[in-house]
C-alpha cells in the first residue's frame, strides 16, 4: 500500500510489483443539473478526476447508482448512463459493470481503477516551499449550480459552468505526466472543500504554507454576480472550518473570499510545480489547450493558524 485513506488524498495506490501500481477511487453524488445526460457526463468527469489528480491513467470503471425507479420519466436513467459512458469513452476507459439500487433520491457516479507509476505518485504531501501553484479550471461551480437550481442563473452562465464541470482533467494530467520526473511535486483536484480547503490540506500534509494571489484566481463567467444570493451550506462550512487556518492580508472582497471557499464539482487540478520547471509546465499545459493559471505559491510555514494566506 503506497497511499491510503489516512492522508486525505484523492485516491488510494496499491503496488503489486516494482514497476506497477493500481490507483483506485469511488465518487458519486446527487444531481447538480437538470439535464440527465449532462449529469452523467459531470459524474463521470468528476469520478475520473481523482485518478488524474494522483498522476494515474484511468483504465476501467464500475457504475454506482441509486434511482427512484418508479417515479422517473422513461429515458432518464438511460440518459444518465449514456452521458457517463460518453465521458468514459473520451477518457479511453472501459465500463466493466456496476450496481444500481432503488433509492428515494437519484445518486450516480463511478468507482474507477487506473495504473500509475509507483515512483511518480502525486500525493498531497509533496508540496515544497517555492513551488508555483497552477489551477486548471475557473472556480464557481457550487454557486452557479445553486443559482441554476433556483432558476437564477443566466443561460450562458449555466452553460459555461456545465461545460467546465463536464470537461475531463485528462489533458492537464497527460501534459504533466510527460514532464521530467520531479517537475511536479504535488497535485490535487478542487472539489467539495473549495480552493482554500484543498490548498490547506495540501499545505498541512506537506508542512509548508500556501499563499493565494486572489486577484489571479480564474472565476467562471458570471459567478461573481451570483455570489450574494446563492451561497451554499457547503461554502459556509468550508469558510468556517478552513477559515481558522487562513489569514486574509489586505483588501479581498467578501464575494471573492466566498468563491475561494466555494465547493466545486469536477473542479480543476491544483498543481505544485518546482520553480525550475514552472515555465516548462505552463508551456506544456498551454500546448495541451489548458489554461494553467498560476494562482500562488508554496511558502515556508510560519504559524499553523495561517497555513493559507490570501492576498
Ligand atoms: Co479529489
Ligand atoms: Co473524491
Amino acid at each position: 500500500m503506497l497511499v491510503d485513506y489516512r492522508t486525505s488524498d484523492d485516491a488510494g495506490v496499491y503496488r503489486w510489483d516494482d514497476s506497477s501500481a493500481l490507483v483506485q477511487t469511488v465518487d458519486f453524488f446527487t444531481p447538480i443539473v437538470d439535464d440527465p445526460f449532462a449529469y452523467g457526463q459531470i459524474a463521470a468527469a468528476n469520478s475520473l478526476s481523482d485518478v488524474y489528480a494522483m498522476g494515474g491513467v484511468p483504465l476501467t470503471a464500475l457504475a454506482v447508482a441509486g434511482f427512484p425507479v418508479d417515479e422517473l420519466e422513461p429515458g432518464v436513467i438511460q440518459a444518465v448512463f449514456e452521458g457517463g459512458l460518453s465521458k468514459l469513452r473520451e477518457a479511453g476507459v472501459a465500463l466493466l459493470g456496476g450496481h444500481t439500487v432503488k433509492d428515494a433520491e437519484i445518486k450516480f457516479g463511478y468507482s474507477v481503477t487506473g495504473r500509475i507509476d509507483p515512483d511518480r505518485v502525486l500525493s498531497n504531501a509533496g508540496l515544497q516551499a517555492g513551488d508555483a501553484l497552477l489551477l486548471t479550471k475557473p472556480l464557481g461551480t457550487g454557486i452557479v449550480a445553486t443559482a441554476i437550481k433556483k432558476g437564477r442563473a443566466p443561460e450562458g452562465v449555466a452553460a459555461k459552468a456545465i461545460e467546465s464541470m463536464a470537461t475531463l482533467n485528462r489533458a492537464p494530467a497527460d501534459a504533466l505526466r510527460d514532464l521530467p520526473a520531479g517537475a511536479v511535486h504535488a497535485c490535487t483536484d478542487i472539489t467539495g472543500f473549495g480552493l482554500v480547503g484543498h490548498a490547506c490540506e495540501m499545505a498541512a500534509a506537506s508542512a509548508v504554507g500556501v499563499r493565494i494571489d486572489s486577484a489571479r484566481v480564474p472565476l467562471l463567467e458570471g459567478a461573481t454576480a451570483l455570489v450574494s444570493r446563492n451561497q451554499t451550506a457547503g461554502g459556509d462550512s468550508n469558510a468556517r472550518h478552513f477559515g481558522e487556518r487562513t489569514e486574509i492580508v489586505g483588501e479581498v472582497s467578501a464575494d471573492l473570499v466566498a468563491l475561494l471557499h466555494d465547493p466545486q464539482t469536477s473542479g480543476g487540478l491544483l498543481v505544485a510545480v518546482a520553480p525550475a520547471a514552472r515555465e516548462r509546465a505552463a508551456q506544456a499545459l498551454a500546448e495541451a489547450g489548458v489554461d494553467g493559471v498560476q494562482i500562488g505559491e508554496a511558502v515556508p510555514v510560519q504559524d499553523a493558524s495561517a497555513l493559507v494566506r490570501i492576498t
